[in-house]
């Protein structure tokens, strides 16, 4: 989906290369109708205005990011989901769990994109396991492709946090999937977060029923962050990269990290240097 994306970027501004695309709403020229059917549950490319570019040759990712690229009309098929490997179910639909939580947490959200993340985590948390464990069951199937593109309707408009930034710029060196090395990271940038989101993430604990209501908001939402991490121990996700990076790469990540988030993403704290290189020596 995000190299039709890219496609119909390059059919209307023929003489530009890809690169120049990554600048902010590069392309404003109407595009061709354009139809998105995805056939993973966890980008929610069918619903947004991004398209990731990985630039081989210079080791490094990058996004292009216009709203005449969001899809005219999307396509939920859980036939085209058939024989997904488990690996990906859990990558992609890890993705999608960090696009509602990004997009939940940060401050740009509005009722509509909050409304749209609480739904997608109640569908994740009761289908990606079921998903995983039985990717021919079509209601897991079905559900998981709701749940990818509510969460992509909420990130296009809400947009994502430091979990994405330091996933683009791990994904582009070291080639770990967008959605693996989400996952990794999802528990580990959250619990950094600390306080600043406990109100929030107790709020969605309540929305799955994750514990008793009667819990103060720090045990709900750091019951939330574990719950995260039985999800991706369940789905054989480990709790850090097994020292695929070393210390001395972590400082390229952590600036390409700072130059894609701050001020773009609307986190719920402000990181810098100091903060984003502990996170990144954790999960290493
Ligand atoms: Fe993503």
């Amino acid at each position: 989906m995000d190299c039709a994306k890219a496609i119909l970027g390059r059919v209307a501004y023929p003489e530009r290369k890809m690169e120049e695309f990554g600048k902010l709403l590069s392309i404003r020229k109407k595009l061709y109708p354009h139809i998105a059917i995805p056939t993973t549950a966890g980008t929610g490319s069918e619903a947004t205005i991004a398209a990731v570019v990985t630039d081989a040759a210079r080791n490094h990712k990058f996004a292009i990011a216009s709203p005449r690229i969001v899809p005219d009309f999307a396509i939920l098929e859980p036939a085209f989901l058939e024989g997904l490997p488990p690996k990906t179910i859990a990558a992609t639909g890890m993705d999608a769990l960090t696009h509602a939580l990004e997009s939940y947490l940060g401050q740009s959200g509005t009722r509509m994109t909050k409304s749209y993340a609480v739904k997608a985590v109640q569908l994740i948390h009761g289908n990606l396991l079921d998903f995983y464990a039985d990717p021919k069951k079509k209601e897991p199937r079905a559900n998981m492709l709701k749940a990818s593109y509510l969460a992509g309707v909420s990130f296009t408009k809400a947009y994502v946090g430091y979990v994405h930034a330091l996933a683009h710029a791990l994904g582009g060196t070291f080639h770990v999937s967008h959605g693996y090395a989400n996952a990794i990271l999802l528990p580990i940038v959250l619990s950094a977060y600390g306080k600043s989101i406990w109100k929030k993430l107790a709020k969605l604990a309540d929305s799955i029923q994750l514990t008793d209501a009667n819990l103060t908001v720090e045990k709900k939402a750091k019951s939330f962050i574990l719950w995260i991490e039985s999800m991706n121990e369940k789905m054989g996700i480990p709790k850090s990269f097994g020292g695929i990076y070393a210390e001395k790469d972590i400082p390229a990540m952590v600036e390409h990290a700072l130059k894609e988030a701050n001020p773009f993403y609307p986190v719920p704290k402000l990181f810098g240097r100091e903060e984003l290189t502990k996170i990144m020596m954790e999960a290493m």
